[in-house]
């Protein structure tokens, strides 16, 4: 039904949104990161907050903030900076939103001094990320939600399925970044809502705040 009432439908909810890229340091100088610009998981901020949720959004390194003054903000900068305000915020909240891009791999040791240059290669060993997503799926308890995003290249049905059931996610948004207009830098995004009962519902492309509303009315509906 697309004529509910929309504004105060999430009062008394209190929701967690991972957003943006993170930044894995090499040095004092040097990171590696991602291309993410944290828009669509401030869309989805701005959009439980307009309908009266409660919000916390841990945002990775990005120039952008979300526009609606109740939202509260927990900035980090690594993957594990995300984890560690992930896990302690989600025991209180209703459910979560996963929009960040979070790096699956970080340098093994960050050196303390600025790496000097010297020969003609250099190799960075990288060690494995805490998978947010997947820690909260395993913690959460049957009242809580959990709503996650898959960004694929190929087999993006199959992927986005096999990510829903791994990580114990209620629903999973598979981005199509195969049409133009589409994903990281853009305004706009085309999606596919995946659900555990095997439906998928496919959405035009429209503008991230127009996206937003679409996830967080799936979200909804899961509470009936
Ligand atoms: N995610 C997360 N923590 C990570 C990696 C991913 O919370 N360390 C979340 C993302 O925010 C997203 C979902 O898991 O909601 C899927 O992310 P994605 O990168 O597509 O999946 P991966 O499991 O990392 O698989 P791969 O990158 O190999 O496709
Ligand atoms: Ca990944």
């Amino acid at each position: 039904d697309r004529h509910f009432s929309r504004a105060q439908s999430l009062s008394g909810k209190r929701i967690l949104v991972t957003a943006g890229p993170t930044y894995e340091p090499i040095d004092p100088v040097r990171f590696i990161g991602n291309r993410s610009s944290g828009k669509m998981g401030i869309a989805i901020a701005d959009e439980l907050c307009a309908r009266g949720a409660a919000v916390h959004l841990i945002l990775g390194p990005s120039a952008l903030s979300p526009g609606k003054a109740g939202v509260e903000v927990i900035r980090v900068g690594t993957a594990r900076e995300m984890h560690e305000a992930a896990t302690t915020l989600f025991g209180r909240c209703d459910a979560a939103v996963l929009a960040a891009a979070v790096a699956d791999y970080r340098p093994a040791k960050v050196a303390e001094q600025k790496i000097k240059k010297s020969g003609d290669e250099m190799q960075v060993s990288m060690v494995k990320n805490p998978d947010i997503a997947a820690s909260l799926g395993q913690s959460k308890t049957i009242h809580q939600k959990l709503v996650g995003f898959a960004l694929e290249t190929q087999n993006g049905l199959e992927n986005a399925q096999s990510k829903l059931e791994h990580k114990n996610l209620d629903l999973i948004v598979l981005n199509s970044l195969t049409d133009s207009g589409a994903g990281f830098n853009h305004d706009t995004n085309k999606i596919t809502i995946l659900d555990r009962g095997n439906k998928k519902r496919e959405f035009e492309l429209k503008t991230k705040a127009a996206v937003a509303v679409d996830i967080v009315d799936a979200l909804q509906e899961l509470w009936g």
